[in-house]
């Protein structure tokens, strides 16, 4: 390439950077928008090694405080969906149609269930629990 050409074509090649980065921007702030925050509760509600049950969108969810962490784990078992329970003494979620049990963090102790509980992402800010759900 000629220098004069080079000359030229550069204003050319720092448009197409400068679009390029906007397109980044734009499209990480359209994912961002793409997100919903839920109310589940205030964190200081919940016990350390406790649940707390909450339903959103018809779906029941245990928030558990493990380690200091909350976490929300949905109370539908992975074998074949009846819903588990809370077993406070033994700190355990059981499902009583064929008697699997889970630890607090969803984890597989006994029994068919093939998964953990299913896992819900969550965010805890200025002491308020969210869960973080994916629009759309
Ligand atoms: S449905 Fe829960 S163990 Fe079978």
């Amino acid at each position: 390439m000629k220098r004069r050409n080079l000359i030229l074509a550069l204003p050319g090649a720092a448009a197409v950077l400068l679009a390029a980065g906007y397109s980044a921007l734009f499209l990480q702030r359209w994912k961002r928008s793409k997100r919903r925050k839920v109310f589940l509760g205030m964190a200081d509600a919940i016990e350390e090694g406790e649940v707390m049950l909450v339903e959103v969108n018809g779906e029941e969810l245990a928030l558990v405080k493990a380690g200091g962490k909350i976490i929300a784990l949905s109370t539908t078992c992975t074998h074949l969906g009846c819903r588990v329970v809370f077993r406070k003494a033994e700190k355990i979620f059981f499902c009583p149609c064929h008697r699997g049990k889970f630890d607090l963090t969803g984890k597989v102790l006994e029994g068919p269930p093939p998964l953990p509980l299913r896992r819900k992402h969550v965010k805890v800010e200025e002491g308020v629990v969210f869960m973080i759900e994916e629009a759309g």
